[in-house]
This record gives structure tokens, C-alpha cells and sequence, in this order.
């Protein structure tokens, strides 16, 4: 493998929570982090008290923590307004008999409510379970019914999608809206809160007991329920230091929405665990409205994806001189590789280094980053947090030299790693297959100076604008529709997107390939599952290659989309 560049850019900055890399991996102890903790010395641990209660009972109880806009709300909370909030909440909880362990989903759009809900469900000691908006019917089932979800947090567009007959486990529908038609199981979100005490003892819980369960999609088989726990804000602190660089006067901002790791990890935990004040922006990406926000709250760090990037470059380096944007000083992104022209891009307009940084939803926060006082290499994902080791090893477990693709591997155990995958246990020891290793299943290579360059993944896993979408379920959806018979989703290249959703299907009997059949098929898996899921692009094959047991080989799928050798092709059907 050769080195992609040997472009570098030189710090413009320097972190005061981390002045040299090198150094700080030196004499690095999670011991030493943990003591910033109220924890350390009281014993008890609930996320949520450590990330807004510490800081209401403390000078900062009159900074604004949460900024929240969009297109028809503008409100500002103090931390003290975030504890009452959250205490209310919980008690609503509390006075439904929601303890310790239960698990409470919340389905909404991005409003200061669904902060509210969250943080109110973490000091009763409930595992959250966020879910995105955009979840249809099917979605929202599947991660209820698996996590036996007892209460679900959701608004009145939102609740046809909450199938309740189906879940038999679930007992409390909490719907945040003015008009809230009565039901059985149906709590009216603003009644109950107008009424709840602002006086909340918190759940004190152990460091190791569930936090979070975000749903994540793999190659087989149906979205896994990665389960976090508490123990995880020592990693969401520190590297809210040394990665976001946030500081006492910051004004930070996070795109993601909490249906998404990246919206809780970075959006919830690592902000307000260190205090800053957290701008939230609801509803749809728009490029004017987006750099209108950073320009009113003067955003200083800005935590985003190389999808939004690339379609901001799109848009162009004009809109961009309409706002004031100076304010900015320390911009990140995640979720997908971020091309080295986005970088060079982002130096020339916002005159910021574009920091990427590697995680998944299973290793809870950051792992391999660039930080603001070390050189960048465009196209690279950085290099290995403080207090934790990364290598590229094969398939037995052998670390590789440099330039040599393989697996990207973590060493076992760091702070934020998943305790367990939900009812599933076998799901989770697949990471853990080789000994004192967590394998990602990305393939990467590292140079000689240390700095990571991810490859691609090695199973079938989808990344869609950042969103990770398993294929299977993609088929299974596809193969519910009446004119489909059999199902072969792959991702496709794509210049904004990374990667879009393509399927090729093989059609039953009596239907005919047409425009309009793709655009019902397509209209199906979004009402069906979700918008993200939904195949933008169609292809209608009479035969699609299977293995003689029957399963669509999806890598011969792909080498046809990308016009390559289809390559061993023994197990093929015929
Ligand atoms: O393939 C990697 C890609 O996104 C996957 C994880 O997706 P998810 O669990 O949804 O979490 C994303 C947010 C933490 C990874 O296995 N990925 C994530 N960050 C990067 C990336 N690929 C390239 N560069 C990155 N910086």
C-alpha cells in the first residue's frame, strides 16, 4: 500500500487540555480523569447529575446550557432550568413506576422536551433507547419489541407509528403535544409536567449498570442493540477536552440528532459533562439556516459529517461570505471518510482544519482523532486517543507493519466500550473474537508516523450519508412488496452521500420492470422501515447471483455496479 499524501497541516492552535500528543500519551491515566468526578469521592454515579446537576449547584447554575432553535421556536436554559426540567420529567417517570434498568425509548424530533425526557429518564436510572423520527412503523417495532421497551416518549404525528398492540411489554405512551387525545396507556406530556415536583432524588446507580441502548444495523439479521453504560462519561469528559477542545467561553454545536451515537456521545454527555453550552438546531438541513446559527450564537466548535460538508461545498463559497463566521475556531466531523478536498476546502473558506475523527456507535465515544495541537494529514482519521492503542492486525490477530491494510483493531477494554449487545450475546463476542482485541470491522492501514487511513468496511454494512443501514433489512422490506420476489441491496459510490442505497430485484411473476413500479417500490421501504433505508436507485435483473444455499451474493452485486471481476464465483448457484 502507498502513502495516499504527504500533505500536512501544521497547527493553528493549541488545546490547553492537551498541548503535545506525544506527551500527554505519556502520562496519560483514566485514573486521573476520573477524579474530576463528584463520583470520586461520594461513590455515587448517575450521567445525568454529573452533566447538569454538578454544574447548577455550582457557579455555572446561570449559564445558558442549551440553546435551542428552529424554523418556529427560539428558548435558552440555564443549567439550574435543565435540572429542574430533567427533575420533572423524572418524577413523571417515577410516578408511572419506571425503575432502574427499565427501558425508555424516546421517538421525537430534536426539541428542548426531548432533552428533557432524556435526562429525566437517566436520573430515575431507565436505559434510554432514542430513535429517529424518521422510523416508520417496522423500525420502531423491532427496537421496542427486542429491548421490551416499558415506556416510549413520542408526539402526536409521530404515534400511529407506535404499534401497541404489538408490544405487549409497553405500558406508557408519554406524548409531548398541546392536543393530546386520551387512551389507555396515553400520558399527556404538559399535564403531568405542570404538576410534577422540581424536587427529584436521583437514582445513584454503579458505574457499570445500562445507560443507552442505540439500535445499530450489521450485515445479517436485524439492528443490535448496543447497550452503554454510565462508566462511558469518563471517556465522553475527556475527550470532550482534548478532541472537541471544549473550553469554559465555548459555544458548541453538534449536528447530530440523539437517534444517532454521535447526538447523545456528543450531542448530550460530552458537552455538558464538561459544562460548555450546547446549541441544538431542529429540522432539516438547509445550508442558510445553518450558517445563520453559527453566526447568531457565535459557535465556536462545530461537530459535523463529510455528507453535510460535501453539500455545503456544493453550495458554494459565496453563500459563505454573507455570514460572519468568525466566531468559529475548531471544526470536527465523523461518521464517514472525509476526503482530503473537503479539508483543503474548509482551510480556504471557513480558514479552519476540518478535524476528522473515528468511532463507532459500539466504542461509545472517539478513538482514533486529529487534535487541535496536532499536524493533519488530509484523508487521514488521526491517530489513537490518550489511554487507548489501535493497530491494524489480520485475521489471527497479528499486528501488520505499516502501509499494510487489515482490520482495524482496538485494545481491550476503554472506558465507553459496549457492555453488551442486546439479548444477544453471541452478537457481542463477534468484536471480541480475537483476544485482548476489539475488531471493528473496518479495513484501514497506518503509516509509518502513526496516523490511521481508513479503507472501507469489510462486511456489507452500508454507510449512507452517515447513517448506517444494514442491507438485510433493507431485502427483508423489499421482499414484503407484491411484485417483488427476491432482493439485493448494495452501497453504491456517490459523490455527496458516500455511499446510496441500491437494490436490484428480481421480479415475481406477471409484473413488469417500469419507472412507476420503482418508485412504488422505493415509496414502500420509506413508509415501510425508514427514508434512509429507501433505495435511491433500482435495477430489475431476471436472475440475481446466489450461493447454492440459496443467499444473494451481494459482493458479486457490487462488482457488477463497479463494473469489476466478479471473482471466485465456486459457491455461485449457476
Ligand atoms: O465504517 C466506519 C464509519 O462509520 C462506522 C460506524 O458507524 P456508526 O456506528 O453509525 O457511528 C458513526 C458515528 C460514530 C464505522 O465503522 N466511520 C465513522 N467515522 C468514520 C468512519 N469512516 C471513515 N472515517 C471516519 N472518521
Amino acid at each position: 500500500m502507498e502513502q495516499q499524501s504527504t500533505e500536512s497541516v501544521a497547527p493553528t492552535a493549541t488545546n490547553p487540555n492537551m498541548k503535545n500528543y506525544e506527551e500527554e500519551r505519556k502520562t496519560f491515566s483514566w485514573e486521573e480523569i476520573e477524579k474530576n468526578f463528584t463520583w470520586y469521592e461520594t461513590g455515587k454515579v448517575n450521567m445525568a447529575y454529573e452533566a447538569i446537576d454538578r454544574h447548577a449547584e455550582s457557579s455555572r447554575a446561570n449559564k445558558i446550557a442549551l440553546h435551542y432553535c428552529d424554523d418556529t421556536r427560539e428558548e435558552s436554559y440555564t443549567f439550574e432550568q435543565m435540572k429542574l426540567n430533567s427533575n420533572k420529567f423524572g418524577n413523571v417517570l417515577r410516578d408511572l413506576g419506571i425503575v432502574k434498568g427499565d427501558r425508555v425509548f424516546i421517538f421525537m424530533p430534536r426539541t428542548p422536551e426531548l432533552y428533557f425526557a432524556f435526562l429525566g429518564a437517566v436520573k430515575v436510572g431507565a436505559i434510554v433507547g432514542p430513535l429517529f423520527e424518521a422510523f416508520m412503523e417496522m423500525a420502531v417495532r423491532d427496537r421496542l419489541q427486542d429491548s421490551g421497551a416499558i415506556a416510549v416518549v413520542t408526539t402526536p404525528a409521530l404515534l400511529s407509528r407506535v404499534p401497541v398492540a404489538d408490544l405487549p411489554e409497553l405500558k406508557h405512551v408519554i406524548v409531548v403535544g398541546q392536543e393530546v387525545e386520551a387512551g389507555e396507556g396515553i400520558v399527556d406530556y404538559y399535564k403531568q409536567m405542570a404538576t410534577a415536583s422540581e424536587e427529584l432524588a436521583i437514582e445513584w446507580v454503579d458505574r457499570e449498570d445500562g445507560l443507552i441502548l442505540h439500535y445499530t444495523s450489521g450485515s445479517t439479521g436485524k439492528p443490535k442493540g448496543i447497550c452503554h453504560v454510565h462508566n462511558a462519561m469518563i471517556q465522553h469528559y475527556y475527550t470532550g477536552k482534548i478532541v472537541l477542545d471544549l473550553q469554559e467561553d465555548d459555544v458548541y454545536w453538534c449536528n447530530a440528532d440523539p437517534g444517532w451515537v454521535t447526538g447523545t456521545s456528543y450531542g448530550i454527555f460530552a458537552p455538558w459533562l464538561n459544562g460548555a453550552t450546547n446549541v441544538i438546531r431542529g429540522g432539516r438541513f438547509s445550508p442558510k439556516d445553518w450558517y445563520g446559527t453559527i453566526e447568531k450564537y457565535k459557535i465556536s466548535i462545530w461537530y459535523s459529517s463529510p455528507t453535510a460538508l460535501r453539500m455545503l461545498m456544493g453550495v458554494g463559497d459565496e453563500l459563505v461570505k454573507q455570514f460572519d463566521l468568525s466566531s468559529l475556531r475548531h471544526v470536527l466531523s465523523v461518521g464517514e471518510p472525509l476526503n482530503p478536498e473537503v479539508v483543503r476546502w474548509g482551510l480556504k473558506v471557513y480558514g479552519q482544519r476540518i478535524h476528522d475523527t473515528w468511532w463507532m456507535t459500539e466504542t461509545g465515544g472517539h478513538l482514533v482523532c486529529n487534535y487541535p495541537a496536532m499536524a493533519i494529514r488530509p484523508g487521514s482519521m488521526g491517530k489513537p486517543i490518550p489511554g487507548t492503542d489501535a493497530a491494524i492486525v489480520d485475521d489471527n490477530g497479528n499486528v501488520l507493519p505499516p502501509y499494510r491494510m487489515g482490520n482495524l483493531a482496538i485494545k481491550t477494554p476503554w472506558p465507553s466500550m459496549m457492555r453488551k449487545v442486546w439479548n444477544n450475546p453471541a452478537k457481542y463476542e463477534e468484536y471480541f473474537r480475537i483476544p485482548g482485541w476489539y475488531i471493528s470491522g473496518d479495513s484501514a492501514y497506518c503509516d509509518e508516523d502513526g496516523y490511521f487511513w481508513f479503507q472501507g468496511r469489510i462486511d456489507d454494512v452500508i454507510n449512507t450519508a452517515g447513517e448506517r443501514v444494514g442491507p438485510f433489512e433493507v431485502e427483508s422490506k423489499l421482499v414484503e412488496h407484491p411484485a417483488v420476489a427476491e432482493a439485493g441491496v448494495i452501497g453504491k459510490p456517490d459523490p455527496i452521500r458516500g455511499e446510496i442505497i441500491k437494490a436490484f430485484i428480481g421480479l415475481r411473476d406477471g409484473y413488469t420492470p417500469s419507472d412507476e413500479l420503482k418508485a412504488d417500490i422505493a415509496k414502500f421501504v420509506k413508509e415501510g422501515l425508514s427514508a434512509h433505508a429507501a433505495p435511491r436507485e433500482i435495477e430489475f435483473r431476471d436472475k440475481l447471483p446466489k450461493t447454492r444455499s440459496g443467499k444473494i451474493m451481494r459482493r458479486v452485486l457490487k462488482a457488477w455496479e463497479l463494473g469489476l471481476p466478479t471473482g471466485d464465483l465456486s459457491t455461485i448457484e449457476d
